[in-house]
């Protein structure tokens, strides 16, 4: 420490000047000398000077002008002031007039070196007080920087961002998101979520958030509708740091013109499957023509090569009633006519024609039917759900293996489940089975040939019938979908 300390040493006398920079440089002390008080002050003004050793007695400016002068310019510079013997009152009256300490002539060496690094010492403590004071001031203002450049961001973000506490009021909303909501006037902070949010499903989804009933860390998505506008809300908890759900935060976007693009892209391939299917049935019917040998008898060979041919036109045809299938049921065109329906009737004729196909695999088809009741549904549609399911058992079980179907009344649900021991589904992929085109890829089914909309079918045509899926599965050991169906109210 001593090596930074830059000491002015200021006395007429030159022997007094000498005394000084010969024992201070030895330990260390930078030193600069002046033989009067205005060579002094010059020296303290260009200067980083840490101790000011000061003669009172000196020609031109006395030691006490140059101190009261340095009070004012440099008041953190500790001023040390040398006085003759006899002139301690002097001396005194500098203390009170802002000097550190005093020393008398002549010096002696220990008490001088003494006072000089007490003097030292105060300096340094005073400049690191100063340098945390500096940086203390310059955290806080960093913190409310920080502070002002969150809120630019959220209220210049085009997606609306909506804060609640634990008792669901929003305590942080933006512009964008009261545009979203169509709310002009802007709301007091907090308040109530009935007075932003109008959509019940996702007060109810932030209801769960808060109970903790959601999967940890995940955020749930949900699209509603403003009048003319589709909107998506991502939800998650709030988690405050230890580890407590504190609140939640909704992210809102507006997704019409996506929806708009997702209905002319449906509507394109629906035009498209239209445009393809026609022909292809004349394709079919004219080499169904030809197997029948109506047209002259065919050779084994072209019999062979026909049939193939007709193996691949079905599977097309198949995949564009898929499409148009799916194209309808986003329409919400797809569920038309509703009557009573027997399911346990549907179940055994679904399984009836699905039997060649399992003994194929050698599995073993059956049936569990119990307190059976009708369903208000459209039977066709009902007899997709199965012929999906149940193919869909066959394809992805190993040879020798069981495919259960049952159905059970359960109060006002039929309780529908559709069991397999075959290859299973991992935890990670059951989530995405549902979605259109998505194929799990397994080496243990990569030879069975789909597209992927089955499941997308079978869980539009539920969900268009008020019902649920779900689906469990362990890998390597079966799957089991549960379909719950509403009954027909035969109290009415
Ligand atoms: N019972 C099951 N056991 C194991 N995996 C299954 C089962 N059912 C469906 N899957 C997996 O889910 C994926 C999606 O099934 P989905 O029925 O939608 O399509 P697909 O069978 O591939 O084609 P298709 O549209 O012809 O039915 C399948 O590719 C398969 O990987
Ligand atoms: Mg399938």
């Amino acid at each position: 420490m001593a090596k930074e300390t830059h000491v002015l040493v200021v006395d007429d006398e030159k022997v007094v000047r000498d005394g000084c920079r010969r024992v201070l440089s030895g330990r260390g002390y930078e030193i600069t000398t002046a033989e009067n008080g205005l060579q002094a002050l010059e020296i303290l003004g260009a200067d980083h000077i840490d101790i000011l050793l000061l003669d009172l007695k000196m020609p031109v400016m006395s030691g006490e002008e140059v101190l009261e002068k340095t009070r004012d310019t440099h008041p953190d510079i500790p001023v040390i002031v040398i006085t003759g013997h006899g002139t301690v009152d002097t001396a005194v009256e500098c203390m009170k007039k802002g000097a550190y300490d005093f020393i008398t002539k002549p010096f002696q060496i220990d008490q001088f070196l003494l006072t000089i690094e007490r003097a030292a010492d105060k300096r340094h403590l005073e400049l690191k007080a100063k340098q945390f004071e500096a940086e203390n001031i310059r955290n806080l203002y960093d913190l409310n920087l920080e502070k002002s450049r969150l809120k630019t961001i959220i209220n210049c973000m085009a997606n609306g961002v909506m804060v609640t506490n634990r008792n669901l009021e929003v305590v942080l909303n933006n512009p964008a998101l009261m545009r979203l909501m169509e709310i002009t006037e802007k709301p007091k902070s907090p308040v109530p979520i009935s007075e932003i949010i109008t959509d019940e499903d996702l007060v109810d989804t932030l209801k769960k958030l808060l109970n903790g009933e959601t999967p940890e860390a995940e955020s749930i998505s949900q699209e509603f509708r403003i009048k003319q506008n589709t909107l998506r809300a991502l939800s998650a908890p709030a988690i405050d740091s230890d580890g407590a759900i504190a609140g939640t935060v909704t992210v809102l976007e507006d997704i019409t013109a996506f929806k708009q693009l997702d209905e002319m892209k449906s509507d394109f391939v629906n035009m498209v499957a239209h445009e393809l299917r026609s022909p292809l049935v004349a394709i079919r019917q004219l080499n169904s023509v030809l197997l029948e040998g109506l047209a002259g008898p065919l050779e084994e060979k072209q019999q062979d090569f026909v049939k193939r041919g007709v193996a691949k036109i079905d599977s097309l045809l198949n995949l564009i009633n898929d499409l148009l299938d799916i194209a309808k049921l986003e329409a919400g065109k797809f569920i038309q006519h509703q009557v009573p329906t027997d399911i346990g009737k549907i179940i055994k004729e679904i399984l009836e024609l699905m039997e060649p196909r399992a003994q194929k695999q050698h599995i073993v088809l059956s049936h569990h039917l119990e307190n059976l009741k009708p369903v208000q549904a459209d039977p066709k549609r009902i007899e997709e759900i199965f012929n999906n399911l149940i193919s869909n058992a066959i394809n992805y079980s190993p040879q020798g293996g069981r495919v259960t179907v049952s159905a059970k009344g359960l109060g006002e649900y039929m309780e529908i489940r559709v069991e397999d021991t075959g290859v299973g589904i991992t935890k990670e992929e059951l989530p995405k089975i549902f979605d259109k085109f998505y194929r799990v890829k397994n080496p243990k089914t990569r030879q069975v040939i789909g597209t992927g909309l089955g499941l997308a079918i079978v869980k539009g045509v539920v969900d268009a019938h008020q019902g649920s899926i779900q689906v469990e599965s362990i890998p390597d050991k079966g799957t089991t979908f549960k379909i719950l169906l509403p009954v027909i109210d035969t109290k009415e």
